[in-house]
């Protein structure tokens, strides 16, 4: 018999193990709890999707025909539009928006996408969500987890990709104009593509400013070379229908176009009219962000009021806390109240002693966090 030929993943490095198994045995200690469980542990949106995009979806229920891999150009016009009012990016070219079906599919892919490879780097965050690595290893190319140029030192000449995510998922912290500007002009220097991924956007609480990498403080005007990376999942509860999209350089977009189109990775044509709808209409995520001011103001003063530190935590869905400790022991002693965090740990090795408590639960349970830290 012959001997079994080797997968088509075996070029692959390794993937990681899936960690939210480690985490289970804490949920069920927090599920016991007498109030049930206060789940802070995952970003996943509770409030209803509002009734303008459902409205959108509706109204483009009839759809027998193949959409568009590169969405209608009212859709790609009307990302345009909410670059120019919400994220200080005028004159973005509608032929640089490609729609991505959520935005954890182009992180997970798009070194594949780029066609990266054995012996390419993929730079993310070294506190990060942890697709970035993912995507690396999915294309064969290895991971390099670095904040700062000099740590990637004399492997420049390997790197494809840089990742930036600011609003940061885990921490909140947001990066300036000038650290950007920094990023691109280094990624320029070594002829390596930028992705930013900025889906926390609408979410700065003590910040003024939440730069795109596409501003043109940070680009200098041209996106040659840059995508930015959008969701819509947290800001319009609308983490069920995958509408995201990336923007950026045209001639980029059109290599990924390529290979999505081959790929069949489309959008589904009722969801383009929905996101088209939901970047069009600014009232519902003001008031979307006003429900999170209000949990995190909550969840923030009774953190602190149980001895947390609260780290960065400028903008996004998270507050990064710690005691001190290590991660899991916060997460265990937590659990004890019926409360489910992230451990740190899930996002890096400098996570450990932290812990992500989401801001993606009703005001009911939030209020139960208080009582139950107090
Ligand atoms: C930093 C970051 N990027 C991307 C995503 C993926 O969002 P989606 O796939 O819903 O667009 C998330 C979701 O939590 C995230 O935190």
């Amino acid at each position: 018999m012959a001997a079994p030929t080797p997968s088509a993943g075996a070029a692959r490095t390794a993937l990681p193990d899936f960690p939210w198994d480690r985490l289970a045995p804490y949920g069920d200690r927090a599920r016991a709890h007498p109030g049930g469980i206060v789940d802070l542990s995952i970003g996943t949106p509770v409030d209803p999707t509002p009734a303008v995009v459902r409205d959108a979806l509706v109204a483009a229920s009839d759809a027998p025909g193949y959409p568009q891999t590169y969405g209608t150009p009212a859709l790609r016009e009307a990302v345009a539009g909410w670059f120019a009012r919400r994220r200080g990016v005028p004159g973005l070219d509608p032929d640089g928006v490609l729609p991505t079906i959520g935005s954890k599919e182009l992180v997970a892919w798009l070194p594949t996408l780029l066609g990266l490879g054995p012996g390419d780097l993929v730079v993310h965050p070294e506190v990060a969500y942890p697709s970035y690595d993912v995507g690396a290893r999915l294309a064969g190319a290895a991971p390099l987890p670095a904040d700062g140029t000099a740590q990637v030192g004399p492997a420049a000449s390997r790197v494809g990709l840089v990742w930036v995510n600011s609003p940061s998922n885990p921490t909140g912290r947001v990066l300036g104009v000038e650290h950007l500007a920094k990023v691109v002009a280094w990624a320029r220097s070594i002829g390596a593509v930028v992705a930013s991924d900025e889906c926390y956007a609408e979410l700065g609480w003590d910040v003024e400013d939440v730069p795109s990498i596409l501003d043109p403080r940070v680009c200098g005007g041209s996106h040659d070379g840059l995508l930015a990376v959008y969701s819509t999942s947290k800001q319009s509860n609308l983490a069920g229908y995958r509408a995201a999209f990336a923007a950026g350089d045209p001639v980029l977009v059109r290599r990924l176009l390529e290979v999505r189109k081959h790929a069949g990775m489309m959008m589904p044509w009722p969801v383009q009219e929905a996101l088209r709808v939901a970047v069009g209409d600014d009232a519902h995520v003001a008031e979307q962000k006003e429900r999170y001011r209000a949990r995190r103001e909550v969840a923030r003063a009774a953190l602190l009021g149980a001895g947390f530190t609260i780290d960065h935590s400028e903008a996004g869905l998270y507050l990064w806390a710690t005691r001190g400790e290590p991660c899991w022991d916060t997460v265990d002693r937590l659990a004890a109240r019926g409360v489910l965090v992230a451990p740190g740990a899930f996002y890096g090795a400098a996570g450990a002693e932290h812990v992500r408590v989401a801001l993606t639960a009703t005001d009911e349970r939030i209020a139960a966090l208080a009582d139950r830290l107090a």
